[in-house]
């Protein structure tokens, strides 16, 4: 059965605004969906100044409903400041749109949570974390929770995938248990180093695969 889409929504999803890559972006975030195994990339350009987005952009590895909402929520973003973008939820998201199916709430959170973690590494990686929290085990695998397990569809600290994380000095290093050559291996080690290495006490992220 189709799903009742706004007009909206399908106009944004067949010609969505700022998809793509951003090559010097100052901050990026890939989120992904347990619901569904769905994924999507942010990109931010900000000025150092006032904070402002300057540009934004974003690649979607999902559904209609997500293409929608990243189109969307960066529109919303784009001019915006930091703080002032940190404000937008999916509610926002969605009203935009016109209403997505409620089966489709979570492809909007999905693309908001791009955003406000996009947001999250500029500002550790900016210094302009208000609390300087020391990196712990815990923020780390707090962090590695948003991580999906390719094999398992679940993240990869509750599959277990990660065994073992310690930090100090500003050094973190992760062991996952899976062969070095394993195919998801180096892709499963630039999501590990993508979402630590932002954080503001972090210098140099290692990840060990023990698997046999
Ligand atoms: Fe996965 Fe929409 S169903 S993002």
């Amino acid at each position: 059965m189709a799903l009742p889409y706004s007009e909206k929504v399908l106009d944004h999803f067949l010609h969505p605004h700022n998809v793509g890559k951003m090559k010097d972006a100052d901050a990026l975030a890939t989120e992904g969906s347990p619901a569904c195994g769905d994924m999507v990339k942010l990109y931010l350009k900000v000025d150092e100044k006032s904070r402002v987005i300057q540009d934004i952009k974003f690649e979607s590895y999902g559904c209609a409903s997500n293409i929608a909402t990243g189109s969307v929520i960066t529109e919303l973003a784009k001019g915006k400041t930091l703080d002032e973008a940190k404000k937008i939820n999916w509610k926002a998201a969605n009203e935009e749109l016109g209403g997505l199916p409620s089966v489709k709430v979570h492809c909007a959170v999905l693309a908001v949570d791009a955003l406000r973690t996009a947001i999250e590494n500029y500002e550790h990686s900016h210094g302009l974390n208000k609390e300087k929290i020391p990196t712990t085990e815990d923020i780390v695998m707090k962090r590695l929770s948003r991580v999906i397990n390719p094999i398992a569809g679940l993240d990869v600290v509750k599959t277990g995938l990660v065994k073992e994380v310690r930090v100090g000095q500003g050094d973190v290093t992760v062991w996952v248990d899976l062969p070095e050559d394993h195919q998801f291996a180096n892709n499963l080690r630039s999501e590990i180093i993508e979402r630590i290495e932002p954080l503001w006490d972090v210098q140099r992220v290692t990840v060990t695969f023990t698997g046999a």
